[in-house]
């Protein structure tokens, strides 16, 4: 059968990035240019900033990629592109690069949703397997969904505030951890002792998660110590803080796959990259005789290799744009 060759671009937040994956599974090549330490200074993504530099790298990280899979945009079968959800300026430069290719090279047209991608970053460690249960855990998403096979997306329950990515970067702010807070929250919590007691979110028997009402105990808790003089123990606090997440994630997350009787398991998003996440959720897994699978750490973070892996299944099955389509800062995964 012949090779299919998906070329993917992802520029919905702050990496602006280019790759080549084959036949949905292969990585041939990935350009992936960050922006995180031009956004470190502000403390956060800044929207206005983010898109002008997507801007600036966006040819060059196109013609990069090419260069490193040594092949030419003519042998591509498709171009594929993030349209959302995220920032709107973002988007925006992916989406017109996108468009434009397509239509200078004559190439079907993939619109990808930015978390889809981030769920089939796992078919590039090994073949999904359906049923399975997805959760998704990044610094926009906080959601459990249940696959019965390829883009197939029902939504089980997710946060009804804050996604726990964007909980890790408050609490890593005020204790003066420079974003993006995980993974130095993740570092300093395995050195670190459970000493502080933090209220477990929405302790409940639903699919839904909140993470405001913890990320405020964490910085009154810092406030008040502040007040009375006495010293932080910042990685006994990042210990008590990351527990109390990986412990109502696991939690919920165990119940959808006892719950919808799922012997496939995947996670994914940028907090997927959380080693004490990772570790328990396999721990539990293994208990319940259910297989999981964990993207490489680089693929947990924005990419555009997932966006190709996606891309490719929705090209199979049709799921083909064209030059009408428009980024959206929100849409559901569908
Ligand atoms: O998926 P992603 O790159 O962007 C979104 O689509 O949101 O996720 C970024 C988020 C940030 O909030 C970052 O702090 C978090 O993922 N993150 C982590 C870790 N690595 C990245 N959170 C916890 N532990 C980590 N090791
Ligand atoms: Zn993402």
């Amino acid at each position: 059968m012949k090779d299919t060759y998906i070329f993917g671009i992802e520029s919905s937040c702050d990496e602006t990035s280019c790759s080549i994956v084959k036949n949905g599974r292969e990585e041939i090549a990935t350009v992936i240019s960050s922006q995180i330490d031009i956004h470190k200074n502000f403390g956060g993504v800044v929207p206005e900033i983010a898109s002008r530099h997507h801007v600036k790298n966006i040819t060059i990280v196109i013609e990069e990629c090419l260069k490193k899979a040594n092949m030419k945009m003519e042998e591509m079968d498709a171009i594929a592109v993030t349209y959302g959800p995220g920032l709107i300026g973002s988007l925006l430069v992916g989406v017109e690069a996108a468009k434009t290719l397509s239509y200078i090279y004559n190439k079907p047209l993939v619109p990808v949703h930015h978390i889809s991608g981030h769920i089939y970053a796992n078919n590039l460690v090994e073949e999904m397997k359906f049923p399975l249960i997805a959760l998704i855990v990044s610094g926009g998403h906080t959601e459990l969904v249940y696959m019965r096979d390829h883009y197939s997306f029902e939504k089980l329950g997710g946060t009804l505030d804050d996604a726990v990515g964007e909980c890790y970067d408050k609490v890593a702010r005020v204790i003066g951890v420079p974003y993006p807070g995980g993974p130095t929250i993740d570092k300093w919590s395995s050195e670190g002792k459970d000493t502080y007691k933090l209220p477990i979110p929405l302790n409940d028997d639903s699919y839904s998660f909140s993470f405001s009402g913890l990320k405020s105990a964490v910085i009154n808790l810092v406030h008040n110590e502040e007040q009375r003089g006495n010293e932080i123990r910042k990685k006994d606090l990042t210990t008590s803080f990351q527990n109390t997440v990986v412990e109502v994630i696991c939690k919920k997350t165990m119940k959808a796959i006892v719950d919808k009787k799922v012997k496939n398991f995947i996670i994914a998003g940028g907090v997927a990259a959380n080693q004490c996440l990772r570790n328990k959720l396999k721990e539990l897994c293994e208990e319940k005789n259910v297989h999981c699978t964990f993207p490489e750490i680089k693929y947990c973070t924005d990419n555009a290799a997932m966006i190709a892996a996606s891309g490719y299944f929705a090209y199979k099955l049709g799921r083909i744009g064209d030059l009408t389509l428009n980024s959206k800062s929100t849409d559901t995964l569908q």
